[in-house]
């Protein structure tokens, strides 16, 4: 029988790459996907042969949390910052599950390092350990699924500095060497799909998941090329990192950090069939184009 796989959080970023991709395992029948929603949450896009079921995150919901995960065998979570803490009452439902197999939290960030987490601005990223840690007591099995800083926020917001339209690459430390770490959103949600299906493979792992490794001379080249001029190289320095950790947008700050320090982690990935990866330069092109 088909894994039972329940999603939540499937509006967000995150959310809506994984839906589409688990609603297809759902219907070649390599999963069975139940989709959690909160009161309010908007079910517009959801097959109508998609079972949907509610789940209420805060201290009465706990008998409606534990119907709403009957028989799941996988739990995958894609909230959002303001829901992360919310888990811990989705932990206390899965507790104890005889059916569950595994629960993927909410991470989708870097490995991020035990001296990182310690600078207070990336605060918002702890909170993912308060949920790891209560999983942990409850005995809660978990994947971790770690990633690259996602294409949209390379490419559209600029969070590593870079602006592909401007024809202008941040460089800090080695960075012109050293390798940036890259998810794109769609396989992202085409490999967790995937993943998904092999529940026994799943507890207790940690999954690096990107497509993209260019240095900075990589994308210095890729955007010399396809805008026919040289790429204005823009020194990130100590003073902006600072600056950016103390007054700024501290993730981009600290992201620059990691790949200016080569300092990304884990970088065993597991194999995903069936994608068609694409060069970092056809990447370019296909953001220029949107
Ligand atoms: N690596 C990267 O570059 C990167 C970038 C961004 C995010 N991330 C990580 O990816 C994960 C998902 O982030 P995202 O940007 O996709 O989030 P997002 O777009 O803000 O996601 C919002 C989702 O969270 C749900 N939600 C919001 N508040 C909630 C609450 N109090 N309780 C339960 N659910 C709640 C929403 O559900 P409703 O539809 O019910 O409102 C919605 O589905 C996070 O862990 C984030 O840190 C990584």
């Amino acid at each position: 029988m088909a894994p039972i796989v329940a999603l939540l959080g499937f509006t967000g970023t995150v959310g809506s790459h994984l839906l589409p991709e688990l609603i297809e395992q759902n219907k070649q029948g390599n999963i069975r996907l139940i989709v959690l929603y909160r009161e309010g949450s908007d079910l517009n896009k959801i097959p109508s042969d998609v079972e949907k079921r509610e789940v209420q995150l805060d201290e009465a919901g706990l008998e409606k949390n534990k119907k709403a995960i009957e028989g799941v065998e996988v739990v995958v979570s894609s909230v959002g910052a303001p829901g992360i803490l919310s888990q811990n009452y989705l932990v206390d439902a899965l507790a104890g599950s005889p059916s569950l197999k595994t629960f993927i939290h909410s991470d989708f960030g870097t490995n991020w390092t035990e001296e990182e987490l310690k600078i207070p601005q990336l605060k918002s990223i702890t909170v993912k350990e308060d949920v790891v840690a209560h999983a942990k007591e409850k005995g809660v099995p978990l994947t971790h699924i770690r990633v690259g800083l996602f294409d949209l926020f390379f490419f559209k917001f600029k969070a590593a500095g870079t602006d592909i339209v401007d024809n202008k690459v941040s460089i800090y430390k080695q960075a012109l060497t050293a390798p940036l770490r890259l998810t794109t959103l769609k396989f992202l949600g085409y490999a967790v799909a995937q993943l998904v299906t092999k529940p026994d493979t799943l507890p207790n792992q940690t999954f690096q998941v990107f497509d993209l490794t260019p240095t900075g001379q990589d994308i210095v080249d890729t955007l010399t090329k396809i805008h026919g001029k040289p790429a204005q190289i823009v020194q990130y320095t100590d003073e902006d990192y600072h600056k950016g950790i103390t007054e700024g947008f501290a993730i981009g700050a600290a992201l620059q950090d990691k790949w200016g320090s080569d300092r990304w982690g884990a970088s065993d990935r597991p194999e995903i069939k069936g994608w068609e990866y694409k060069s970092f330069e056809e990447h370019v092109r296909k953001a220029l184009e949107q």
